[in-house]
């Protein structure tokens, strides 16, 4: 078996598993609790927080646990539009966010928020021009993923930071699901970022489990009212095993960062130099300024989920641009975004990697795409 779908999840590796079975079995008491083992409890939950904040270089009272990268974003989204409304009404995404955003952003619209699209180039990119046009007095929020999923684009973060830079009253939100581990921390988590978002199933935590980071000072409103956990920002009896393997994936996903990136992108050159050969494969990710681990391309005139079932006969999973759209059998909405001829983005498939992937599998899934080229191309 061949997993190259990692961009929709990763399994839990064996010490993460092992952190979460831990505190399952041993900890069982809830870190609000008054005794002893309460106490326990509250303790692994602030050293796991402390352990996320460290890696990310930030404090650890402006990390907030989430049940995921959808609540994460969704919080941001409604929780600055319902925090802000007195000062403005006007939020700016870019065109290629994922649903999380784009339909939290959508339904603020149905509530009387107003709402704008920031374009991107042919090529993913966000326009950072067309961005500065779009803001005005009654912006406040921008919010730009730093690396996208379906295409691997890396958002130009520092320019869109740089164009906030004049605008201090804005708040920047960078969906971050898809670049931790994948590009350097210090690239998205920018001085001027005021949130970010991260989910733990895509760096090898358990899923249903996420984070955002919000900047000391930064208010957000609660999604989530009850018992007043997090710092009274989002209540709920904390997922602790959750959290505490969720602090040891990242700390192992951000261990030797440098060599795990040269080797994944060293095999997505090997799979890119290959797909560049044939006529009949379109690509649609580039190399520089993409995420060193996702690459989507297509057969011409063949429909990507028939492409993602021919190699599924031989064992080897890939995706049609993104889990969540795969099901519903639609372009993906990133390539509509590029202006990609609808005909050409249905035949879309994305190939996304790991470090824990190796050139042997490579090898073999280019074996396995000539037989499926041959067959279907
Ligand atoms: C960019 C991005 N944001 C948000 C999410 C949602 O994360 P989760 O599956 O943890 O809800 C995803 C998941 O694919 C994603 O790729």
């Amino acid at each position: 078996m061949i997993y190259f779908d990692n961009a929709a999840t990763t399994a839990m590796t064996t010490e993460v598993l092992k952190s979460y079975n831990d505190v399952v079995t041993r900890v069982i008491g809830n870190p609000s609790s008054l005794h002893n083992l309460g106490t326990v409890a509250g303790r692994l939950l602030n050293a796991s927080r402390r352990q996320i904040s460290d890696l990310l270089n930030v404090s650890p009272d402006e990390i907030f646990f989430t049940s995921g990268g959808s609540e994460s974003d969704n919080w941001i989204i409604k929780g600055t539009a319902f925090e802000k409304q007195a000062f403005g009404k006007h939020l700016i995404i870019s065109s290629v966010e994922h649903p999380a955003i784009k339909n939290s952003a959508e339904w603020l619209r149905d509530q009387g928020f107003k709402v704008d699209y920031a374009p991107v180039d042919k090529n993913g990119f966000v326009l950072v021009d067309e961005l500065e046009k779009l803001i005005c007095e009654d912006t406040i929020l921008v919010s730009v993923m730093a690396v996208n999923n379906e295409v691997g684009a890396i958002q130009p973060l520092k320019e869109i930071a740089t164009l906030l830079g004049n605008f201090p009253k804005i708040s920047f939100h960078v969906d971050a699901v898809q670049a931790i581990g994948k590009i350097a921390t210090k690239d998205f988590l920018l001085p001027r970022v005021d949130f970010a978002s991260f989910s733990a199933h895509k760096f090898h935590g358990p899923r249903g489990v996420g984070f955002n980071y919000i900047k000391s000072g930064k208010r957000l409103t609660p999604l989530i009212h009850g018992g007043g956990q997090e710092s009274g920002k989002r209540s709920t009896t904390e997922n602790l095993p959750g959290i505490v393997a969720t602090a040891k994936a990242l700390r192992i996903s951000l261990e030797g960062f440098e060599e795990k990136h040269a080797h994944v992108a060293e095999m997505k050159k090997v799979i890119y130099n290959e797909l560049k050969e044939h006529n009949n494969v379109l690509v649609f990710s580039g190399v520089d300024n993409y995420a060193a681990n996702i690459l989507t391309w297509g057969i011409k005139g063949i429909r990507g989920e028939v492409t993602v079932h021919a190699f599924e006969d031989h064992e080897i999973y890939i995706s049609t641009t993104s889990a969540c759209a795969s099901r519903k059998n639609s372009a993906a909405g990133t390539l509509m975004a590029m202006k990609v001829d609808p005909k050409l983005a249905t035949s879309a498939v994305r190939i996304s990697l790991d470090y824990t992937n190796t050139m042997t599998e490579v090898e073999l899934f280019l074996t396995v795409f000539r037989q499926v080229l041959l067959k279907l191309g």
